[in-house]
């Protein structure tokens, strides 16, 4: 046994390969399942106990040789046939590939900045599902039955819900499954479980089935916020929303506000900042009109705090929602929405350094 290890040692060490092939011989040769090393291994098991320790030792050393020498010959044999395609492997003094970074989405960032401003005034992030029932999007909010956004060309369904009633093959459903609309159901969420006062804001992915064009797109983010405590007024609205229009589109920012109509807030009121291309001289961006519509806002409806078991004559608050990709293409002057969709790589470049 002795001079099978010592004879094999030595076809180890002068062993030589040409091609991968060579290599993967050698390797069955010795160490396959009928290799001669194997096999060495088959014969010690008959070898008498008081020669077991040094055989063992030897023939552990050999094996370790030999899967060794084989794993140099492989790097020699491919380290050769990489250079003999190109040269290049060999020459050290080639810059090695830089890894490519990626960059944040402008959605991403624009995203990050709301939710920084509002996390300075004590808003806390709350998130929900993005396949909710009726009742979190509609219902709690108090849309009325018959409201035309309820249609089906505003909302995806998911599922019928539940059947209520059957009457002449006449079907009812309740509460059906849909896409969220708008990030206010996180809102409705957010009231039904945590205790006032409430200050949060709801960030996230909405879904409208609407035709998509350079100004529409059946998804898109918002975040919207809530403010409930006892006492809050609409000043305390115009305040927040000031203070936030000044930080994300710098001081000098002035808002004004129209009427509007939201079923879940009374007042309610559509927000513009004055223009902060020409600074509300007027150009193409605010169509000469000096103002750029941000967002929708109103104090939330009694009707809305009672759904989700909130004192309406104790507690009021105030509720607002805005469009991430809007504030995104006015910040960046972005003209096509579906820019933002469609991973263009020389698009999302352009927001390479913007951190
Ligand atoms: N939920 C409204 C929308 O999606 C935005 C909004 C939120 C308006 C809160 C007023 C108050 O259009």
């Amino acid at each position: 046994m002795k001079e099978k290890i010592e004879a094999l040692m030595a076809e180890v060490a002068a062993l030589k390969a040409n091609t991968r092939q060579d290599v993967e011989d050698a390797r069955i040769r010795l160490l396959g399942k009928k290799g001669s090393i194997t096999e060495l291994f088959d014969e010690f098991r008959g070898v008498a106990p008081e020669m077991k320790r040094e055989f063992g030792a030897k023939l552990n050393v050999l094996k370790n040789a030999a899967a060794d020498r084989i794993a140099q010959l492989r790097e020699e044999v491919e380290n050769k046939a990489v250079s003999s395609a190109g040269g290049a492997a060999n020459d050290l003094t080639m810059p090695g590939t830089p890894g490519e970074l990626g960059s944040r989405h402008p959605v991403s960032i624009v995203r990050q900045e709301i939710v920084d401003i509002f996390r300075k005034f004590g808003y806390d992030v709350a998130e929900g599902p993005e396949i909710e029932d009726d009742w979190h999007v509609f219902e709690a909010l108090n849309f009325p039955p018959e409201h035309p956004a309820r249609e089906m060309q505003d909302t995806f369904f998911v599922s019928d819900g539940e059947l209520v009633s059957e009457e002449n093959g006449v079907k009812t459903y309740r509460n059906p499954l849909l896409l969220r609309t708008h990030t206010s159901s996180v809102q409705v969420r957010t009231m039904e479980k945590m205790p006032l006062p409430i200050r949060v804001i709801c960030p996230g992915r909405v879904f409208r089935n609407e035709a998509i064009s350079a100004r529409a797109h059946c998804i898109f983010h918002q975040v919207e916020g809530l403010y409930i405590d006892e006492g809050v007024t609409f000043a305390d609205m115009k305040q927040a929303i000031l203070l936030f229009a000044r930080e994300m589109f710098g001081p000098e920012t002035q808002i004004r506000m129209r009427p509007s109509y939201f079923p879940f807030t009374e007042p309610s009121a559509e927000v513009d900042v004055s223009c902060n291309i020409c600074g509300g001289k007027g150009c193409n961006i605010c169509k000469g009109t000096g103002w750029l519509e941000i967002l929708g806002c109103g104090m939330v409806d009694p009707n809305v705090l009672e759904a989700s078991g909130i004192d309406s004559k104790k507690y009021s608050g105030f509720a607002f929602g805005m469009g991430i990709e809007r504030i995104a293409m006015l910040k960046w002057q972005v003209k096509d929405l579906r820019n933002y969709f469609e991973n263009d790589l020389r698009f999302l470049r352009e927001f390479e350094t913007v951190l």
